[in-house]
Parts: C-alpha cells; structure tokens; sequence
C-alpha cells in the first residue's frame, strides 16, 4: 500500500526522502512522488513507476530544500498516472499533500467542493481532501460546522486540517506543506499507520519505522484522530481532530537497520526464508522454562481462565494469516480440545457474525494493518468478544486495539510473500495450543515435554533442510514454464498445500491450486493431465496410507509429483518423480517444516521466470484498504 516519508529539519531533504521510498518500495506502489520547499515555494516531481522512474524523470533538477514530502501510491481511485500520482496540490499551489489510505465519503464531499468552484486534475479521493482542507483553510467554518474555530487561536493550517478531518469519512495518514513556511508541516492519521522520528532539530514521518531508523531510535506512533505539528525549532504538538491536547508518548524504536537489509542475499524472501531457523528461536525465547517445560505467554496471561472456559475461539486473518490460522484450528483443537473457527476478516466484517461475550477472538497479521482484519476486530469488540491479537510489528494498530496478544517477534519481514513471519504465527499458535492443553490436562504430561522437546528442535531441523536448497532450485528447473500447480496435504498439512500455492501464485504468477488431498476426486482431478505439476506433502504419520492413494490417482492420469516425504521414505519415492526428504517430526509440528521447501520451490520458479521475488505486481505488504 501507498508509502510515506517526510523530513524537516537542518539536512538535505530529498535524498532521505529518495532513501527512505526506497525502503518503503516493500509495500507495493505503482508511482512515486515528491514536494520540497525550495526558495519558499513547493517545487512537486511525480511520475508513475518506481522510485527510478522518478529519479530517472528529475534528473539534473533542482531538488535543494531541507523540507520535504515523498509518497509511493499504490492505486486505488486511478490508474497509476502522473497525474494520479502524490504529493496533490491545493488550487492555488499553497499547500501540498501526500496521503495513504481511503477517504470514502470523497465523491460527496468532491461534488460540494466543485459546486464551490473547486477544480480537480486527478481521480484521486487524495486531491479531494487537499481541497478540502483548502476550502476550510480560506473560508472557516462554511463547509464544517466546528464550534470550537472562531475562539481557538492555533496557526490556521493547523486548524483547518483539523476542522476538515471531522468531515471525513475513512481512513487517512497525512502530511501537509505549506509553501512560505519551510520550517514545519503537519501529520495526521485515522486507520492508516504513522511514525514520527525525532532527531535533534528534526523531524521524520513515515508509514513505517524502515526510512527512520537509521537517523533516530525515539519514535512517536501517532494515535487515530490525532493531528501533529512539527515544527524543527519547537517540541512537537499534538491534538486531537477535536481539539483536544495531547501529551506525545515518546517511544524507543527497537529495530536495527541491518534487519531491514539483505545482508548478502539477493533478495529479502531468500533472506527470510534462510532466517527461520532464528526468527523461530526469537519466537520461542523466553517462553518455555528450561526446567519445568511451563509456557509463559505474557500478554494473554491475564485472560487465561477466560480461555480454558471459553466456548470457542474464532480466527480472524488475511492470506497467508488466515493459512496460519487453519494450522492453528487443526492444532488447539486436537491438542487442547477447544473448538476453533477460522474465518477470512473480510467475510466475518460482513456477515453478522453471532458472537458472545464467552468467545475470544484472535486475530492474526503479520503487519498488524490490514484493514479487513481490523474492521473484523471492531465487530467483535462491540458484540463483547474478548479480542487477542498474534502480531510481528511492534506498536502496530491491532496490537493496540486488541485487549491482549502474542508478539510473533519474527523481525521485520520485508519480502512481500510472507515467509519468516508465517511460520512465527504457527510456532505461537503451537505455543497457545500447549500452554492450554496443559492448562485442561488434554495431554498426558509425558507426551506434553515430547512435545515441547520437538518444538525446540525444529530450528535445528530447518536448518538441515535449508541445505537442500540446491536440490529443489533443480526441481524449480524443471517445472518453472508450468502454466498451473496442484498442492495437495492432508490434516495440519492442507493450509500448508493453501499456503504453497498462494506462494506460488503470488511471485511466480502461476496459477496454482491448494486442495485437500482426499477432495482431489471430487473435481480437481479433471484437471490432471501429464502437464500438470501436483506438489503433494505425503510425510509419514499424517494419513500417511491415504496419501499414497491419491497419490496413485495422480499418477494414473499422468500428473508430475513432486512429494514432500519424511527421509527414509521408500514407498512415495518409488512413485513420485521427485522428492524432496523432512527431517522425521511430531505430526503436530510438520507444518514449520513442510512449509520451507514450497518457499524455497516458489523463489526459485519465480526467480527463473524473471519476476520481481520482492515486490510482486500488484500486491502489497500491508493491505490497508478494503
Ligand atoms: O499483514 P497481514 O498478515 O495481516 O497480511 C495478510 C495478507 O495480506 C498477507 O498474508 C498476504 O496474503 C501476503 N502477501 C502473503 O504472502
């Protein structure tokens, strides 16, 4: 989704805005654009593209100022245009604005604004609210009926950007320039994220900590509804679209740079792939006693006796989250005997979900932003469900709107495919599912430390599997000019067949279908023909006997296998055309480690087929909009 980065203080303000687009190229965007404030007036370059595109564009053109705006958009109301492309400027080139997010009632407040004489250059509901703050700027209160604007004394722009907010309906992070004024813009955010870094007589805003934290660790996420000015030469200043005060809540940003780089590797999903063996360990740290085996989960602690009592648990996620969370069904339910329902956010917001104040809601995000996943959460929290949150990005929106919750502590995920941050969420889901069968007594203590003894040992196992990389780079040869893939798994194995397939579609652009094995015959099955590569996880203990049925089905209709088997295994391997060995594991456990060689199979076909690994078309990291 769209990106943003401003500066303001004693530097030059557009290479940290070139840079720190740069770092946010991770989100997805289709154009790119920045505004300095050179010589008193806003000088604006934008152009549809990359972040190339745009220097390409600028060239040898003046770009000197220590003041500035930089946006990447990721379309939404447009094509990815010039035009469409931010920062949008106010009628009279005033003021400029750069926005992420949706404004939703803005084909309303467009219609008042042209009846006014407003004119508009582009599609975007963005320029539309840069008019409107306009509007309210040059005529008060006509538009907006705020009691407060005649005997409030604060600089106008600040005022107007206030009052204009409370018209707004949707979701918004802002920053405003005001030509003539090269010291300070403005900031604001409702539903869409925002960071403040403060250096010494500066200032830096962002979508994400990424583009700061190489400048300053003292960060400030600015809270929904709330507006900041930042001025270089004076101390930050808060209030609320309401014109209420607020004290900022500085904070010490826990990220170092180099886990936002690729240290070595070509590209992030390599490198995050790699880094399971770690980010695991990281998830697990401090949460196992090496003398009793007790799970400590401190952030759900306090709600524990709600859980154990509670009659069922609802899992609300997107995409790779919600595949998460089917693993995370198959595992509390059969270890802790508590029933769970897995739901995608964007249906659950929408289908008057029956839900009581005895259910707990978990929503899982890897960015804790997606906006489909927090509507869902307000829809529970105002029918009275305990809500909990599984989130990677510290600070993030759901983890402060959500009661309690497990950080999944993966490190930032840069890579648009999830990877690192998927196989964090299920080692916290496995975490949850022990700590409440041992909580019930569901499990028979010595089968509990089996357990527990297995999880620790799957980053070592990983490890070992990483080693085959060479091996399945081999495989990705063979098949990378498929036109579709069939996954098959059974059990805690068919969200690792979904989430080998949405892999595979997403950065390779080949279409590819997640099945449960035993559903094959029931139609995909027509589709198998000596063509088709059918991925099947065909591991020992899980329905292993059934497996090699479908198996045998696959092969009498000429499909290429590529099996997932346990090493050692004789049977799948003297049918299958390739396989590819795990480590011997707890059934329970398999998906931390099926899931590596269909990452590493997706890297290597889409990397082959020439496709951008990092920033697939058309996605984004964190989806912010409907
Ligand atoms: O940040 P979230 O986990 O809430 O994101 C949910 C999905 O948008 C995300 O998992 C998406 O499917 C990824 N591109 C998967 O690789």
């Amino acid at each position: 989704m769209c990106g943003i980065v401003a500066y303001v203080g004693g530097r030059r303000a557009f290479p940290i805005l070139i840079k720190g687009l740069q770092r946010l190229e991770y989100r997805g965007y289709d154009s790119a654009g920045v505004g300095l404030i050179n010589d008193k007036k806003i000088i604006t370059y934008k152009q549809a593209g990359k972040v190339s595109d745009l220097l390409e564009f600028i060239g040898d053109s003046d770009t000197s100022g220590s003041i500035g705006i930089g946006h990447t958009r990721w379309a939404t109301h447009g094509p990815p245009s010039q035009i469409n492309s931010h920062p949008h400027s106010s009628s009279n080139s005033q003021f400029s604005l750069i926005h992420n997010g949706i404004i939703e009632n803005y084909s309303s407040l467009k219609k008042v604004l042209e009846e006014k004489g407003h004119v508009f250059k582009s599609d975007t509901d963005s320029e539309v609210l840069m008019h409107l703050i306009e509007d309210v700027y040059n005529n008060g209160n006509d538009l907006v009926d705020d009691p407060k604007w005649d005997d409030d004394d604060d600089n106008t722009l600040f005022k107007a950007i206030r009052v204009a907010l409370n018209e707004v309906v949707g979701a918004y992070a802002i920053v405003v320039l005001e030509e003539g004024n090269p010291n300070e813009f403005y900031a604001a955010r409702k539903g869409s994220p925002l960071v403040i870094g403060i250096g010494n007589s500066e200032y830096f805003v962002a979508s994400d900590a990424s583009p700061i934290i190489e400048y300053t660790d003292k960060v400030i996420y600015l809270e929904d509804g709330e507006v900041a000015k930042l001025n270089k030469n004076q101390d930050v200043v808060i209030k609320t679209i309401l014109n209420e005060d607020k004290s900022p809540y500085i904070q010490k940003l826990e990220q170092s740079l180099e886990s936002i780089e690729k240290g070595g590797f070509d590209h992030f999903m390599l490198k995050e792939i790699f880094e399971q063996p770690k980010s695991i360990t990281d998830t697990m740290r401090g949460r196992i006693n090496p003398k009793t085996n007790d799970i400590i989960l401190g952030g759900i602690k306090e709600f524990e006796s709600q859980i154990v009592a509670a009659e069922r648990i609802i899992i609300i996620a997107c995409g790779t989250s919600w595949h998460a969370g089917l693993i995370g069904e198959y595992i509390i339910e059969d270890l802790a005997r508590i029933n769970v329902e897995v739901e995608y956010a964007s249906e659950f917001r929408y289908k008057n979900p029956i839900l009581t104040n005895k259910d707990i809601v978990i929503a899982i995000s890897q960015s804790g932003e997606t906006a489909d996943t927090l509507s869902a959460l307000e829809i529970a929290q105002e029918k009275g469900a305990l809500t909990l949150g599984i989130c990677n990005v510290v600070g993030s929106s759901i983890t402060r709107v959500t009661s309690g919750g497990v950080y999944t502590h993966a490190g930032p995920e840069i890579g648009v495919a999830s990877t690192k941050a998927f196989t964090a969420q299920v080692t916290v889901l496995s975490l949850i599912a022990l700590r409440f069968c041992q909580l019930k007594k569901t499990v028979p203590r010595g089968n509990y430390n089996f357990l527990i003894k297995e999880l620790i040992e799957i980053p070592k196992k990983i490890e070992k599997l990483l080693s085959l990389n060479k091996d399945i780079m081999k495989i990705a040869m063979v098949f990378k000019d498929a036109s579709n893939f069939l996954y098959l798994g059974r059990g805690f194995n068919f969200p690792v067949a979904l989430e080998g397939a949405l892999k595979l579609k997403e950065i390779s652009y080949i279409h590819a279908e997640g099945y449960p094995a035993a559903e094959m015959k029931h139609g995909p099955i027509a589709l198998i023909d000596e063509e088709m590569p059918i991925v099947v996880i065909a591991t020992r203990k899980e329905n292993y006997e059934k497996i090699i049925s479908n198996i045998q089905e696959v092969k009498a209709r000429g499909g290429k296998l590529i099996a997932i088997v346990t090493e050692g295994d004789i049977e799948v391997k003297s049918i299958a055309d390739y396989c590819i060995e795990i480590p011997k594991c707890f059934r329970e456990l398999t998906p931390l480690i099926n899931i590596i060689p269909l990452q590493l199979l997706s890297y290597h076909i889409a990397l082959m087929r020439n496709c951008d690994v990092d920033q697939p078309r058309n996605l984004a990291k964190s989806v912010t909009v409907e």
